[in-house]
């Protein structure tokens, strides 16, 4: 049963936590500071579209794209009108879930129908561009998945697109959607941790990434993202978040690039890594540490911002701060005279205070939150910001109105991540390409 009472409640979850937020913080002010694009989303806003409702299209019907149909059955302010997949399979699952849309074998139909106000574009990356500029040209508005292109070109294309048009355009960056990044990063600018010195990001999985294929015709469609002609591998699939939430925090885009990557555990004819590590420079020294391996998940995901004065990890929805580590080393070394199990305690300084880590105390970034699924969502709202940013779009759909700075967070993660694919294949330290700078942020 769809229920409208719920329907209501998580949809006026962000607004509600907007509303506060500004209302704590003394204004809406930090909304421009912190994250502008949630100004086109407000609870106000909302209110004014009534009881109208958004055309949707959905065209990709696979795992993704049918995650989404689950969403948008939520959204009191959306109706799902047709769904795009040539792939039957897909196609059929994803009808089966919400029956009263109708099915096409062809995006251009979807383009064809004049009563659709905005698509959603769930297909493989090297899909993303094509279709994204063909719906703007159509007068369509785009809610695409991340990343935004396969190639550098495309990003481009895409870009300048897009602000000549007048239709909305958003990417499935839910991060900047979520409630604990919103607000840890609101911290950082704060001033919480200090001065922001570096990064470090990862995400580690052990499993293969592979999808079963009824047919082996079927293997590149079914399992694209193991070949370049279709991904940019780990970096586009996981990195492009990742990414994102760096340059959000730290106000600026790296200006150098290198890296590598190698194929170390998967050998089973996939072209794209399954091990990379990419390092980012800005152009004040500080760093982005990226890491990814698909065949052990010890260290799971995490985005940790690191301050001269404590630590905001993201993901996780915690930050720990220096000064709760300031356990003297007196008392170290009593504790290991007691435990019988001696190491070395350095010290520096008239206090004894250790310079390295000893114990963290977390500190919770929403009170009474509790991170699950190596902090890939949390209870409190078991939302990751997916539902948010697709009801947020729903409503530019209504509104006409764009969200700021959407496409630009997404234009210059993506630019990051085929960079990293770049300096790892080339081996080489890279500048970022001065063509492909546009008018965000600096370097
Ligand atoms: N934001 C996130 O956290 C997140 C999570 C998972 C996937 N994604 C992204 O979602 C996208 C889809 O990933 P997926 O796992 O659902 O892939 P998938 O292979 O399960 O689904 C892709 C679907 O697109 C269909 N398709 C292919 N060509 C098409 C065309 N011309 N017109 C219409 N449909 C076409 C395929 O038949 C398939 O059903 C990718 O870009 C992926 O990176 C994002």
């Amino acid at each position: 049963m769809r229920n409208n009472d719920k329907n209501q409640e998580v949809d006026l979850g962000l607004r509600s936590f907007i509303k506060n937020l500004a209302y704590m913080t003394g204004g809406a002010a930090f909304l421009a500071g912190t994250a502008p694009w949630l100004t086109s989303c407000t609870e106000e806003k909302l209110k004014e579209i009534k009881k109208e409702k958004a055309r949707i299209a959905l065209i990709g019907s696979g795992s993704r794209g049918q995650y989404h149909i689950h969403n948008l059955l939520d959204i009191p302010h959306a109706e799902l009108v047709t769904i795009c997949d040539p792939y039957k399979t897909n196609l059929e699952a994803a009808l089966a879930i919400c029956p009263t849309a109708k099915g096409v074998d062809d995006y251009r139909k979807v383009l064809d129908d004049p009563s659709i106000d905005g698509v959603i574009i769930a297909t493989p990356l090297h899909l993303h561009a094509k279709i994204t500029l063909d719906s703007l040209l159509a007068g369509k508005h785009v809610f695409c998945e991340k990343a935004m292109a396969r190639t550098m070109d495309e990003c481009k294309s895409v870009y300048d697109s897009y602000v000549r048009s007048d239709r909305a355009l958003y990417y499935c960056m839910q991060r900047m959607y979520d409630q604990k990044y919103i607000t840890g990063i609101k911290m950082i600018k704060d001033g919480l941790i200090g001065d922001v010195v570096g990064m470090r990001c990862h995400w580690f999985r052990n499993a293969d990434w592979r999808r079963d294929v009824p047919t082996p015709d079927l293997e590149r469609w079914i399992n694209w993202r193991l070949y370049k002609e279709y991904s940019g591998g780990l970096m586009t699939e996981l990195g492009s978040h990742q990414l994102e939430v760096c340059n959000w925090a730290a106000g600026k885009i790296p200006s150098k690039i290198m890296g590598m990557g190698d194929i170390v555990f998967w050998k089973d004819g996939r072209e794209v890594y399954d091990s990379v590590n990419v390092t980012y420079r800005y152009s004040d020294g500080r760093k982005i540490c990226y890491e990814s391996l698909i065949s052990n998940k010890y260290n799971g995901m995490e985005e940790q911002i690191l301050g001269h004065k404590g630590t905001m990890d993201l993901s996780r929805g915690v930050y720990y701060l220096e000064e709760d580590d300031l356990i003297p080393g007196m008392r170290q070394l009593l504790d290991q005279v007691k435990t019988g199990v001696f190491a070395a305690v350095p010290t520096a300084g008239p206090s004894w205070r250790p310079e390295l880590k000893s114990d963290y105390v977390p500190h919770p970034v929403i009170k009474g939150s509790v991170s699950v699924n190596s902090g890939q969502s949390m209870v409190s709202s078991d939302h990751d910001g997916s539902d948010e940013i697709l009801s947020a779009f729903c409503q530019s759909c209504i509104t006409g109105e764009k969200a700021e700075n959407v496409v630009e967070e997404a234009y210059y993660s993506t630019l990051l991540c085929l960079l990293g694919n770049k300096a790892m294949e080339e081996c080489a330290t890279i500048d970022f390409p001065e063509e492909y700078k546009i008018p965000y942020m600096s370097f």
